[in-house]
């Protein structure tokens, strides 16, 4: 499947992944046993909890089973200590599910047969498992732990033992927010159902190429800001675009942000927007952080599951997120455009295409990272 994946690190000659790799089960699957295994995802919230993840989790001994990417899991704070950790939950004897529910103390018991765990996942006993036992319990008797790690409020997850630290990932968006009061609280958590594969989405989220035309006059984003300012930065984990806003009232104050963004003509920065490969967007703006997740639906290329929060920084600007920062209006118009982008992807009519090399750079880091992603060795 490899053969004809190939995208140029040359982004004059460069072709786009194939529509195949957006219509097709097994590219999928491909991708979910590469890049999303090695990837550090958001944790998802649960939808019987209104409360973020890390305060349901917060007490001594707190646990609650969470789903990532489709497999099951479960989030444990540590009695003797204070540590977080992720498990499989699935349980070492036969496989029934470990947390059913959020649940607290310093061991859990599988519902199935009694096997019991500590905080740390070490298989502790279980009725009718003698110590004269040969080769028992073995090392994966015990529950294998999966890296996990907080940025700011957020639970990220992975599958990788040797995934590189969360800090690593996150270090040039925190030196972008060094000065920013972290947000206050959150305001919103929705999950929801789009149409298109995941990867239309993250790449619309890096295509500023579209904004003079899908978010255009008028009252579009367009005009909210001064799109030839329009800065994309390429980095190894993250790309960072940014523009200064039309009118300053819009944008941040100087000093909230590091010295690189100011202007000597006295623009203010609209926003920020953040993205982490391979499908998470931070947008920050004047009222706060807009986090988008583009989450792959295993067997389903054509639907992604949209993870929506808002982090609230300043509560009277976050009321006019609306009318200032076009928020709503922004997603709405892409949700249209592409929908009618994955009929074309399914016409039989897709070519592969290419990159306008000073308006797609960001779109072609994107494509090329998952062609290399997909690609390299396990
Ligand atoms: S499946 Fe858990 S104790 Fe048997
Ligand atoms: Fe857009």
């Amino acid at each position: 499947m490899s053969d004809d994946l190939a995208v140029d690190a040359d982004i004059r000659v460069a072709e786009t992944l194939p529509a195949r790799a957006f219509v097709e089960p097994a590219f999928l699957e491909r991708e979910l046993a590469t890049i999303f295994t090695h990837a550090w995802q958001l944790l998802p919230e649960r939808g019987d909890d209104p409360r973020p993840l890390d305060e349901q989790v917060a007490a001594r001994g707190a646990r609650v089973p969470v789903s990532l990417l489709g497999r099951p899991l479960f989030v444990q704070r540590g009695w003797d200590d204070d540590t977080l950790r992720a498990f499989p939950n699935t349980c070492t004897h036969a496989w029934h599910p470990l947390v059913l529910g959020a649940s607290r103390g310093p061991t859990l018991v599988c519902p199935q047969h009694g096997r019991r765990f500590d905080c740390t996942g070490r298989f502790v006993s279980q009725p009718s498992f003698g110590k004269d036992m040969p080769n028992f319990p073995r090392e994966c008797d015990h529950l294998a732990s999966l890296p996990i790690a907080a940025w700011r409020r957020m639970l990220f997850a992975s599958f990788d033992s040797r995934a590189p630290g969360l800090g690593t990932v996150f270090g040039d968006i925190d030196a972008s927010l060094a000065k920013l009061p972290p947000p206050l609280e959150r305001a919103k958590s929705e999950v929801r159902e789009v149409a298109g594969n995941w990867k239309q989405h993250a790449w619309n989220y890096l295509d500023h190429f579209h904004i003079g035309h899908v978010h255009r006059a008028p009252h579009g984003l367009a005009d909210a800001i001064d799109l030839g300012s329009y800065t994309t930065e390429l980095g190894e984990h993250a790309v960072l675009q940014w523009v200064y806003a039309a009118r300053p009232a819009d944008g941040f104050l100087p000093e909230q942000l590091p010295e690189r963004f100011a202007d000597p003509k006295g623009r203010r920065v609209f926003a920020l927007w953040w993205f982490v490969f391979p499908n998470l967007a931070l947008s920050f703006y004047p009222w706060g952080l807009s986090v988008n997740v583009y989450q792959p639906i295993a067997g389903r290329p054509d639907a992604t599951r949209f993870i929506w929060e808002h982090w609230i920084a300043d509560r009277s600007l976050y009321a006019e997120r609306d009318q200032r920062w076009l928020d709503g209006q922004v997603d709405a118009e892409d949700v249209d455009t592409l929908a009618q982008v994955s009929r074309g992807l399914r016409s039989g009519f897709a070519p592969r295409g290419r990159f306008a090399p000073t308006e797609e750079q960001a779109a072609h880091w994107f494509h090329r990272k998952v062609a290399l992603g997909v690609t390299a060795p396990p």
